[in-house]
Order: structure tokens, then sequence, then C-alpha cells
């Protein structure tokens, strides 16, 4: 019930519950939100009276045994928005339940996790997917369809950015963010889209960063970090990409979250800017703190549509309508004959199935790994991927030995 509950699932719910889901293949389908967990309880209290009338009633669990509570409450799907450390719990149990899966970025920590969730989805029959709406983006969409038509041939290298407020480090996420990074809360997202994007083998990952505004200049909280990733292609020829992120930039910056992204070519170069895509509005005593100078329009607007009737929709919205639409499809798109035929097909889809998140959970242990071995006296390690000894091995400077993350291969 944290902000992305608000920002994307709320809108998600709300608006399908005034107009259910269409496909010929399955008719009309409710998505009602049927019951929530969370840890106190408060912020779902606030949002059943500030939303009577706009959704279904539903219920709320709290900690302890809020997932327990949940799954016994008799839901189909679950989605997972708690913070990034605490996602394989309750996926594992959304999964043991025999309930279909959506989890929110980073799916989960560690290959090995990777692993039991795929394995339990397999197990159960059901579907585990992940949320990785900047695939959803249609600048992103785009830059993969000029990839794929090979207009745009061969990627050599490329950079990306996203800083997020102090207000998010300093509040939104102070409950959880001791020993957390902000690589692992949002390179992710552009991990993601390198790997969907680009394909090839991911090689190695290294990273550093920076501490002592969120935690001690000491210790395991970080400001910002640097993540490079190298990837080979089936030609022989790498490209090396970095992300740098942050969430201790100013809140008077009037990007808001800034996002930026540049990809070299063989024969081009793409440039994204979050802050250049199109809108700058000013408004004396509102911007740039209660509204943000740059609307992402695109991502999670609300509008008054042209038609009269209120709405709020974007990409961040649309990737969730999407994964109920694929289960829809599953449970009642065909007799329950071809549901296997049905349930292989949706698990194909490599921009949301957890079975191809594999890549991006690696690079992300390494990070981990490597961001733990620098708080605790070693700094600039580097993971190999797929070597002779095991599919993560992180090497420490000046250590010919390394050691292994994940043994089999990534
Ligand atoms: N798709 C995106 O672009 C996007 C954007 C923001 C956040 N996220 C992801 O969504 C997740 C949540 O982020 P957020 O911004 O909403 O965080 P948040 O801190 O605003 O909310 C976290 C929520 O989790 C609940 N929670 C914490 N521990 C719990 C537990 N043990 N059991 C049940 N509930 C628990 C809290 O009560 C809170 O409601 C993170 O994984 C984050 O990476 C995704």
């Amino acid at each position: 019930m944290g902000m992305i509950f608000d920002e994307t699932y709320r809108p998600f719910f709300e608006t399908v519950f005034q107009r259910p889901l269409y496909d010929p293949a399955y008719g009309a389908c409710r998505v009602p939100l049927a019951a929530v967990a969370s840890r106190t309880g408060k912020r779902a209290e606030a949002y059943r009276q500030a939303s009577r009338g706009r959704i279904d009633a539903f219920e709320s669990f709290t900690e302890p045994d809020s997932m327990p509570q949940l799954l016994d409450s008799g839901v189909d799907f679950v989605c997972v928005a708690t913070p990034d450390d605490r996602h394989f719990a309750a996926a594992r149990a959304a999964l043991s339940a025999g309930m279909h899966l959506l989890v929110e970025k980073p799916s989960v920590l560690s290959l090995a996790e990777l692993d039991e969730l795929t394995r339990l989805a397999a197990e159960k029959n059901v579907l585990a997917k992940v949320v990785y709406h900047k695939l959803l983006d249609p600048d992103h969409k785009k830059l993969r369809t000029l990839v794929a038509d090979d207009i745009l041939s061969h990627i050599n290298n490329g950079y990306c950015t996203l800083l997020e407020p102090k207000a998010i480090s300093g509040s939104q996420f102070a409950e959880w963010i001791t020993g957390r990074n902000p690589g692992t809360y949002v390179a992710v997202h552009y991990i993601k889209l390198i790997d969907f994007t680009f394909g090839g083998k991911l090689k190695s990952v290294q990273c550093t960063g920076q501490r002592g505004l969120v935690g001690p200049a000491d210790g395991a909280t970080w400001d910002s970090t640097q993540l490079r990733m190298i990837y080979e292609y089936d030609d022989g020829r790498e490209a090396a990409f970095d992300i740098h992120t942050s969430w201790v930039t100013p809140d008077n910056f009037p990007g808001y979250v800034e996002q930026e992204v540049q990809f070299r070519f063989d024969n081009g170069v793409w440039n994204g800017h979050s802050r250049k895509r199109g809108v700058e509005c000013t408004v004396e005593g509102r911007t740039p703190i209660e509204m943000k100078n740059s609307i992402n329009n695109h991502y999670n607007g609300s509008f008054l549509e042209p038609w009269g009737e209120r709405s709020q929709r974007g990409y961040g919205i649309e990737v969730l309508e999407r994964f109920a639409r694929e289960v829809a499809e599953v449970e009642f798109g065909g007799s329950a004959d071809d549901r296997a035929a049905r349930l292989a097909q949706a698990r194909t889809l490599t921009y949301n199935d957890l079975s191809a998140d594999r890549q991006v959970v690696a690079t992300v242990q390494a990070m981990e790994a490597i961001l733990a071995r620098h708080a605790s006296g070693t700094p600039n390690c580097v993971v190999n991927v797929n070597g002779a000894r095991g599919g993560l091995e992180l090497y420490a400077p000046g250590s010919a030995e390394g050691e292994v993350l994940y043994e089999p291969e990534v």
C-alpha cells in the first residue's frame, strides 16, 4: 500500500472497476481489488475511506501474518509491491498457495531465489511475472523497434542515469532504507531495458558508489551508485553500459526524477531525456515541489478526456492491465483442456516472465555483493559471469581466487 500502489495499482483497479476487461477470447472479465496486506494497515484504511464508490469493498490484513490471511481470503492473483528486499517471501508464499504472481522490480535479489520462484510457478501451473513498466514506454518501444528492424545496428555502448529526489531516501523509504542502495531500486529499470532490447550474454559486472548523506560514510546504506555491465553478442563483439543512480538529488531539482539515456550503435546514436520529452510548465507557488516542472504524461497522467471523462492512464498502468489480461487469457480464454497450452504461451512473453529475468537478477545479485564487499572494506570487486568455476564469481582486486556467488550457469 505504498507509493507504487497509489501511482499505478490504485488507478488500475479504479479504472477496471468502471469498465471490466474485455476480449473476444474471454468476454467481460471483472478484476476487483479483493484484499490487501500491509505492515500497519493505516494507508489501507485511509484508501478505503477515500475510495468509496470507486472500487469494490476489500479486506485489509496487517502484520504479523498478513500474507497467510490474504492467501486464505480467496484471491486469484497476487501483486507484491513491498520494499525490494521483502519481495521473495511474499512471492514464494503466493506461488506456493497456487496463485498467479506479479512482483514489482527488481523481482528478487538472487538467482537462487529466482530459481525457487520459477520452480514453484512450474509446479503449481501458474504465472510468475515481474513489472518493468519502462519496457512499455513508447520511446523505449520505438528504440526496440528500430533495433529489431536493424535500422539501428549493433549496440556498441551506452549510459543511463536515473536520479531520485532526497524526499525518496529521506522520508518515503525511511522505514526500510538502511543497508539498501538506489542501484537495486532504479538501475534495474535500465538493466532490463538493455537486456530485453539488445539481447546478448552478460559477461561481467562492476559497481561503486557514495555514502554519507542517507547513512554513515562508512556504512552499508548508499546515496548513489555507478554500475557497469559488459555484454557479448553472437558475433563475439562486446558492449559496455554504465548506469548511474542516486536518491539524494535536491528536492527542488526541476526534473524531479531525472532520466537520461544514450546508446551508440555501429550506425547511429539514440538520445533520450526525460526533461526534453516535450512539456515544461511553471505554476506560481506549486512547481517544482507540489507539481513538477517537467511532467511525464506518458507514465501515469491524470486527464480530462476530450469526451468529458476524468481518467488516469499511461504505461505504468497499462503494464498491470497487460498482466491481468494474460491471467484472464490463461483462465478463461478457451476450454479447460487447453489451459496448459495457454499457460505455456503466456510464459513465452520474455518482457515480464520471471524465467527471462536471469541476467537482470544476476546483475542485481552481483551489484549487491560488490557493494557489500565495498562496505566491509574491499572496494572495486568485479563479478565475472559463466566462468570456469561458476555462474557468478566475485573477484577482489589483486586476488586470483574468486568467490562463487552462484554455481549453475546464469
Ligand atoms: N514499477 C516501478 O517503476 C516502481 C516504482 C516505485 C516502486 N517500485 C517498486 O515497488 C516496491 C514498493 O515500492 P514503493 O515505492 O511502493 O515503497 P513504499 O515504501 O512506498 O511502500 C512499501 C509498502 O510495503 C509495505 N510493507 C513493508 N513491509 C511489509 C511486509 N513485511 N508485509 C506486507 N507489507 C509490507 C508497507 O506497508 C508499504 O505500504 C519496491 O519493490 C519498488 O522497487 C516500482
